[in-house]
Formats: C-alpha cells, structure tokens, sequence
C-alpha cells in the first residue's frame, strides 16, 4: 500500500501539503485554510481502514481531499470506493481538482452536503474517519455508532490538539457500544471499534 503509491497521488499530496503550511503561516482566515491531517495520521488511518471489515468507507469533511487520498490507498487494496462528505463549495472544487489529478475518481465519491443530513442515509458502516468542526462531533459520533459493523471502526481527528473536545472523548471512552483508545499519532486519533455483538 505505501510501497507502491502512484506518482500521481503524491505529487497532489506534495501540493497539499506546501499549501497547508503556508496557510498555517500567512494568516489564512480558518474557513480557506485546508486545515489537514499530518501525513503520519494519513499512514495510520489507511493502516486502520486497510483492517477493517468490509462495508461502507466514509470521511466527514473532505477539505482538499488530502486525508481522502490517504485513505483511497486502504480502498484500492479493497476494491471499495469511499465517499467523503464536504459542506463548503469552494472545497468541493478543490477536492474535484485532487482526486481527478491523483487519479483516484474512480475510488471516491465526493457528496456535497451537511454530513448531518446525510448519514443517517447509510448503514452497515465499516469505517468512518471524522474531521470536520468540531461543534459537530457529537452529533456525528451518534448517526454513525448506530450503523457500525461489528468491528466497525469510527475514528475522529484532534483528540488530542483541542481540549474542547474532552467531554465528548471521556463519553466515546466510556460508551459500551464500542472499544476506544485515544492515540497519539498527529494531532491525537480518538479510534472507536464497535463491539462484535453490534449493539
Ligand atoms: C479539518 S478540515 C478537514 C481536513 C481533511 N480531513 C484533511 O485532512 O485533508 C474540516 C472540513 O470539514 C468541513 N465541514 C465542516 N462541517 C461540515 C459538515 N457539517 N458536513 C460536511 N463537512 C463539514 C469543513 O468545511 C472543512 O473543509
């Protein structure tokens, strides 16, 4: 999987990466800048998803797609597609732009959209990766635990950079509905398996 990423994905991948540092430097305003996983987070993730069961593959908040790419590596292994979940439009073009120049359209499924109303569309979820603002967490974490698999996986970015998000952390780790671990890869990967007995 990362011994053969193709010179296309990492050329847009070294793209994104050059533009998210710059805008973390330049004064970007929030809702402009990529605000994107680091790549050690996106080796995690595709290692994650690459184990996970077979069903649904979802991302909330695709941003440029650079975290999508990383897990598109995890989704050609399994021959599935994933579909990845952004509300503002001038990301979408950005995230039309990457997956069509990586050449991985044919694994994503970009949906334009508040993920709120729409997951609550999907079921026998095995994977689900949560990155958007974090007011939204919550919510998300109960339409997606719900649908898991069995050994479904919910994994959320920034456990650990934004305190505001503890509360929400404290009730995953203590939720009987799944297994969960907080990991310190990045910025913290709150990383959720759904127990074997579904429930
Ligand atoms: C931290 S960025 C995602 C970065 C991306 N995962 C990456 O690593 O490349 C968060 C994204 O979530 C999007 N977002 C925020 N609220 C959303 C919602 N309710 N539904 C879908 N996307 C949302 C934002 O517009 C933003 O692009």
């Amino acid at each position: 999987m990362f011994h053969d990423i193709p010179d296309a994905v990492l050329k847009r991948m070294r793209v994104l990466e050059e533009i998210d540092a710059r805008d973390r430097l330049d004064g970007t305003p929030k809702a402009s800048r990529l605000r994107q996983i680091p790549a050690e987070s996106g080796r995690f993730l595709a290692l994650l998803l690459a184990g996970a069961p077979r069903g649904a593959v979802l991302e909330v908040g695709t941003s440029a797609g650079y975290s999508s790419l990383w897990l598109s590596l995890a989704c050609k292994l399994r021959a599935e597609h994933l579909t990845t979940f952004e509300i503002l439009p001038e990301k979408i073009v950005l995230a039309s732009e990457t997956f069509q120049q990586a050449g991985v359209a044919e694994f994503v499924q970009l949906v334009t959209g508040d993920a709120r109303q729409l997951l609550a569309d999907w079921d026998k979820i095995a994977f689900c990766f949560l990155d958007a603002d974090k007011e939204i967490y919550a919510e998300c974490y109960e339409l997606v635990v719900p649908r898991l698999l069995p050994g479904g996986i919910l994994a959320a970015d920034n456990a650990i950079s934004h305190p505001e998000l503890q509360p929400f952390i404290d009730f995953a780790l203590a939720d009987p509905r799944v297994d969960a671990l907080v990991v310190p890869v990045g910025k913290g990967i709150l990383v959720c398996r759904k127990s074997d007995l579904g429930e």
